[in-house]
């Protein structure tokens, strides 16, 4: 979809957080059976980390990425308007994203939570888009963040070998169109597959004698592994070129291809689908397993870190994901320096 509205968006700044406590595929495989080599053969993954002991929690990670964003501009903490925390995680079902503005002291920032799974930096990034283009606000932080491992069965060795835990931040701030540096995004949902990856409420058996209301719990991950790696090769493609070819950008011009660190063979899967290098496919999964909506923001962080990034570059960046949803936002970089 192509954007009619007046003003554009730019990024200021990124920040990321992972926990300290590492687990590798052969601590993996001491609790269930497998092995590295299965892992990684089949994954990319050779670690991932663990939000462990009591005393930490998302907020905390979703903080402390986005001090660290923060940190490298100019903008004090007050001067945030928005604050979308794209979490399937969260401290609260009512939402973690106040306790985040709590935490990093933004006390003018309105705070919500965005729940799409692996998807949700996506759709937290285009919803801010829309804020900054209609001018209802200036500076946005937008958070993916996710600790999986608190919802993953540890005796499933088909879904515990995939995932970790993490956070990343971009700060966003409107501009004017000719500065924009978000220029299309393309996005799509098909509830009809919702049942290939979930995290789903099972009630109790039994209801409450007098009410009969069936009252339960969330349970753990559960996935068909399959059906979920052949959605995401046939259709992340397809969402690419679509948003490419409303932007009348060729596949030549992509400089860098971002996406959801899921598993290493569907990122190069979807790279030779497309015919795009696979020097170009930015990638950290080996050391984090898939962080869901916390992978972008953390693979584009230690991107921009690790200088690999140049003004005017070209990144598409595409989450896929339960839901399902998927979609794809494509980025010129322009790297302002604010501090
Ligand atoms: N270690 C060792 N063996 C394992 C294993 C593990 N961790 N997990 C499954 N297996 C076994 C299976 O039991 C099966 O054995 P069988 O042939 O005797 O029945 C065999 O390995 C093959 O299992 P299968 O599920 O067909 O493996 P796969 O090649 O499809 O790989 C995934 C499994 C999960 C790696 C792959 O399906 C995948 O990456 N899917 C996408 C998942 C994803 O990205 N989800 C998040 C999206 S946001």
């Amino acid at each position: 979809m192509k954007s009619f509205m007046i003003q554009g968006a730019r990024i200021l700044a990124t920040g990321s957080a992972v926990p300290n406590s590492r687990l590798n595929n052969n601590q993996v495989s001491q609790i269930v059976q497998t092995s590295d080599e299965w892992i990684f053969s089949r994954t990319g993954i050779k670690e991932r980390r663990l939000l462990t002991g009591d005393n930490q929690s998302i907020v905390d990670l979703a903080a402390l990425a986005s001090t660290k964003a923060l940190n490298s501009t100019l903008l004090q903490a007050s001067d945030i308007d928005l604050i979308i925390l794209a979490t399937s995680s969260p401290n609260d079902l009512f939402g973690s994203a106040s306790q985040v503005q709590a935490k990093i002291g933004a006390k003018n920032a309105v705070a919500f939570d965005l729940t799409a799974a692996c998807s949700g930096f996506v759709l937290g990034l285009v919803t801010a888009y829309q804020f900054l283009c209609s001018g209802s606000y200036r500076n946005i932080l937008v958070i993916g963040a996710d600790v999986l491992s608190k919802w993953t069965d540890w005796s499933d060795r088909s879904t515990c070998i995939l995932f970790g835990d993490g956070a990343g931040a971009v700060i966003i701030q409107s501009c004017s169109k000719k500065e924009n540096s978000i220029l299309g995004f393309q996005l799509n949902t098909d509830g009809s597959y919702a049942n290939h990856l979930s995290i789903s409420y099972q009630q109790e058996v039994n209801a409450h004698p007098i009410l009969n209301l069936y009252q339960g719990s969330f349970k753990y991950i559960s996935m068909n592994g399959k059906e979920v790696y052949k959605f995401a090769v046939s259709q992340v493609p397809l969402s690419i070129l679509k948003c490419l070819k409303s932007l009348n950008i060729s596949v030549n011009d992509i400089d860098w291809l971002l996406l959801h660190q899921a598993n290493e063979r569907i990122l190069n899967v979807v790279a030779e689908k497309l015919s795009i290098s696979s020097t170009k496919i930015i990638a950290n999964l080996n050391k984090y397993g898939n962080t869901s909506a916390a992978s972008i923001p953390l693979a584009l962080d230690e991107a921009i870190k690790e200088n690999k990034i140049s003004d005017n570059d070209i990144i598409v960046i595409s989450g896929f994901g339960a839901g399902l949803t998927w979609g794809t936002v494509v980025l010129k970089w322009s790297s302002i320096l604010l501090k």
